[in-house]
């Protein structure tokens, strides 16, 4: 199936208020075509609103959405050429899966011929030959869910949307199937908008990431860019687990800062100089996975001397929680693989970090 040009979704200042409430506000994103864009935030954060709005089934009340450089507001769904495909996907119990595929194709008045090609097309691409004739009862959750995906992807929209779509799923059946999207989305090349409250899915699928807060986008970029360089706290704490300590600059420097943190522990850290001052208070974000363990013993460079609080071995990884000063508590994660020596409870230990591993943030 030869996809159509893909497409570029422009959103300007894009808001949308149910009564006295924004749902969204000031959303303004470029989607570049052939791009896998993933819009990630808790429930309730607009993340639906918005691709609603770019399917055409709600109007912005501020703003406007462009679909390659034409303003879209006022054309109906039908007329988008736009693929939605939804959590719950809703296929036709009734029908078979072929029917289910050809449906769209069908309402659009394709000659025969086209449609049992397309049909054959779409189901090859989402690895379901052969299924034609069996009933949506007749299928496992992942494989009605891939006929929904074949369903959109037959009439070989310009744009597709997808707003949670492994969700239903459990998780090992979740994890191949995000394999498989990347895939899919690769081959076709075709422009995706993603929705996920989900951090794995949107860091593993995704060329581009905003994640939302409260309708507004709060941080947007790379996967990288929002994992190891989260520019506020709800980021940090949403992607992925972080250990946030309450920390006071002490010194600024040409590349960085100098940090006071619990126990009196002074800490560099590279940042932006310009961004702080002496005395400004901060929160110093460490990833779980940029922690090692020493023993307190022999271990030199920056870190915190701690107490082993907690272990557990979870076959890839030892995940530990550490105590620092008076009730601070630091969770580590070690690969089990790796050559580091495991420590128990209540031993002596120094927790060392490596500098690109932390990050600081502006206090709430
Ligand atoms: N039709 C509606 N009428 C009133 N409020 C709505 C409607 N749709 C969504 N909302 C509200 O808008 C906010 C964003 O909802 P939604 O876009 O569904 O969030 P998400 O998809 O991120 O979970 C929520 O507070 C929700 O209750
Ligand atoms: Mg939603």
């Amino acid at each position: 199936m030869s996809p159509k040009l893909s497409s570029e979704v422009r959103l300007e200042g894009v808001g949308k208020r149910y009564g006295e409430v924004w749902a969204v506000r000031e959303v303004s994103l470029t989607i570049l075509p052939g791009e896998f864009f993933t819009l990630l935030g808790p429930s309730g954060c607009g993340k639906t609103t918005l691709l609603r709005m770019v399917a055409g089934f709600a109007r912005p009340d501020a703003g406007r959405i462009l679909l390659d450089g034409q303003p879209i507001d006022p054309v109906p769904p039908w007329k988008r050429d736009v693929g939605l495909v939804f959590q719950h996907y809703a296929l036709w119990p009734h029908l078979t899966v072929h029917e289910n595929v050809a449906f769209g194709l069908r309402e659009r008045k394709l000659p025969r011929a086209e449609i049992a090609d397309r049909v054959r097309a779409a189901l090859s691409q989402v690895g379901l030959e052969g299924f034609d004739a069996r009933r949506p009862s007749q299928l496992s959750g992942g494989q009605q869910q891939r006929v929904a995906l074949a369903r959109t992807l037959a009439v070989q929209p310009r744009l597709l949307l997808l707003d949670e779509p492994l969700s239903n799923l459990d998780a090992q059946l979740r994890a191949q199937m995000r394999l498989e999207l990347a895939r899919l989305q690769r081959d076709l090349a075709i422009t995706t908008i993603y929705v996920t409250h989900d951090q794995a899915e949107a860091l593993s699928l995704s060329n581009r990431v905003a994640v939302l807060q409260g309708g507004s986008v709060v941080q947007e970029g790379t996967p990288e860019d929002i994992y190891l360089r989260p520019h506020s706290r709800f980021v940090a704490e949403f992607v992925g687990a972080a250990n946030l300590l309450p920390v006071q600059v002490v010194e600024v420097r040409e590349t960085g800062v100098l940090v006071e943190a619990v126990a009196g522990t002074r800490l560099p850290v590279p940042t932006d100089p310009t961004r702080w001052r002496p005395g400004s208070r901060a929160l110093l974000c460490l990833r779980p996975e940029a922690l090692r363990l020493e023993e307190a013993a022999l271990g030199r460079g920056t870190g915190f001397l701690a107490t082993v609080a907690a272990r557990v071995f979870e076959g890839d990884r030892h995940i530990y929680e550490v105590k620092v000063g008076e009730g601070t508590h630091l969770r580590v994660e070690l690969p089990a693989l790796g050559e580091g020596r495991i420590f128990r409870l209540g031993d002596r230990i120094r927790v060392e970090f490596s500098a690109e591993g932390a990050v600081l943030l502006p206090e709430p």
